[in-house]
C-alpha cells in the first residue's frame, strides 16, 4: 500500500451516526479555528449610544408612514397623464417626459418599502445581539430537547431584540407595516366601478328592428329560411355609416342575436315558440358560459355549438343547455312583425345575456 493510499483512508470518516451520515473525522488536518472574541459594538456599552440608535431606527420607520400618507395624497390629488402629453407629465432629469402620477406613486411607494427595510437593518446592526454562535451538525430529525432549545432561542432572541422592551421602535415599525397596505388598497380603485345595473340590459328595446349583420338591411320573415342560420344586430350600429353609434363594438358585444326558422311543430317549448315569429326564433349570440359568439347550428337536431369549449344549446327548447359547462339557457329575445313587415323586438330580454355573474337573480 502506498503512502498516498495511507493518507486517503486516514481521513475517511470512522464513525457513522445512527442515520447513516457521518459524524466525525478522526486526525482531521485542519484545526478548527474557533470563533474571534466578541467585541461589543459602541451600542452595547454606551446607553446614549443605543437611545441614538433607536431614535434613528424609528426615523426610517416615520419616513416610511409619511411616504404612505404621500402615496395616498399623490393617488387622489396628481391627476393621471391625458395622454397627448399635455397634462400629467413632468420633465425628470434622465427620464425625459413621464406621467407626474406615476413618478409619484413609484417614488412614494419605493421610500416607504426602502424605509421598512432601511429600519430593519439598522435595528438588527446596532442594537440587536451580535454575538455569534456554533451551531454543531446533528441529524434532521430534532429531538424534543432540540426543539425545546429552538423555542428557548428564539424566546431568548425575542428578548435580545427588545422588541418588548423598546417600545418606540416596535410601535412606529408596527405602524409603518400597518399602514403599508393602504397603499394596494387605494389601488383597487382602478379596478373600475361596479357594473351595477349594465349588465342586466342590452341594447334591445320595444318596437326595434332587426338588422342582418350581413346586408345591413331590416329583417323580414321572408328572409329567414327553415335551416338557415341569420345573426341580427340593433339598428344604428352599421360601422361604414359615419352617424353610427360609435361604441357599436360593446353594443353588439351584449346585444347580437342568432335568428333560426325551424317548422312551428318542431318547437319544444310552448313559451319559446309564443315569443317567436312563425317558427323564427331569435336567441342571444353570446354563450352563457364564458361569453364565446356562438355560430355553428345543426339544423337537423337544432342544436348550436359554441366553438370554444363545446357547450351545446337545443334552440327548440328554449335555449337548453345540453352539453358543456355552460350554466344556463341561452336568452331569447321575444320578437314580431311591425307594420313594414320587419321582424322587431317586443323588449329588451327578460335577463342578462352571457356568462354568469353575481348580481344575477
Ligand atoms: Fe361557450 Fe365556454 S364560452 S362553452
Amino acid at each position: 500500500m502506498t503512502s498516498q493510499d495511507n493518507m486517503s483512508e486516514e481521513h475517511l470518516p470512522e464513525a457513522v451516526g445512527p442515520h447513516g451520515g457521518a459524524v466525525a473525522v478522526h486526525d482531521d488536518p485542519f484545526a478548527d479555528p474557533g470563533l474571534p472574541p466578541h467585541e461589543p459594538r459602541r451600542t452595547d456599552i454606551d446607553e446614549r449610544a443605543a437611545a441614538r440608535a433607536e431614535r434613528q431606527v424609528a426615523r426610517w420607520f416615520i419616513l416610511s408612514m409619511i411616504a404612505t400618507v404621500g402615496f395616498i395624497a399623490s393617488y387622489v390629488a396628481i391627476k393621471p397623464s391625458n395622454g397627448d402629453g399635455t397634462t400629467g407629465v413632468i420633465y425628470i432629469f434622465t427620464l425625459g417626459h413621464i406621467s407626474a402620477l406615476n413618478f409619484a406613486l413609484g417614488t412614494t411607494l419605493g421610500i416607504s418599502l426602502f424605509g421598512i427595510g432601511a429600519g430593519a437593518v439598522h435595528w438588527a446592526r446596532t442594537l440587536m445581539s451580535d454575538e455569534e454562535h456554533i451551531a454543531e451538525r446533528h441529524p434532521i430529525e430534532s429531538t424534543p430537547e432540540v426543539r425545546a432549545q429552538v423555542f428557548a432561542d428564539f424566546r431568548q432572541g425575542a428578548a435580545e431584540s427588545g422588541f418588548g422592551r423598546r417600545k418606540l421602535i416596535r410601535n412606529t415599525m408596527i405602524g409603518a407595516m400597518a399602514m403599508l397596505p393602504l397603499s394596494a388598497i387605494v389601488l383597487f380603485r382602478d379596478l373600475g366601478p361596479l357594473p351595477e345595473k349594465k349588465l342586466d340590459t342590452t341594447d334591445w328595446s320595444a318596437g326595434k328592428q332587426l338588422i342582418n349583420m350581413n346586408t345591413n338591411e331590416p329583417l323580414q320573415p321572408s328572409d329567414i329560411t327553415v335551416g338557415s342560420l341569420t345573426f341580427a344586430m340593433p339598428p344604428g350600429l352599421n360601422p361604414d355609416d359615419p352617424n353610427a353609434d360609435p361604441t357599436f363594438q360593446e353594443v353588439i358585444a351584449t346585444s347580437a342575436l342568432l335568428l333560426v326558422r325551424m317548422e312551428p311543430s318542431d318547437i319544444k317549448d310552448a313559451k319559446s315558440a309564443s315569443w317567436g315569429y312563425d317558427g323564427i326564433l331569435a336567441f342571444s349570440k353570446i354563450c352563457t358560459h364564458v361569453g364565446c359568439p356562438i355560430s355553428l347550428y345543426e339544423q337537423q337536431t337544432h342544436h348550436v355549438l359554441c366553438p370554444c369549449h363545446q357547450s351545446t344549446f337545443d334552440l327548440s327548447d328554449g335555449g337548453r343547455v345540453i352539453f358543456g359547462p355552460a350554466g344556463h339557457p341561452l336568452p331569447q329575445l321575444q320578437i314580431t312583425v311591425n307594420a313594414d313587415g320587419n321582424l322587431a323586438a317586443v323588449r329588451d330580454f327578460t335577463q342578462p345575456v352571457g356568462p354568469g355573474f353575481w348580481e344575477r337573480s
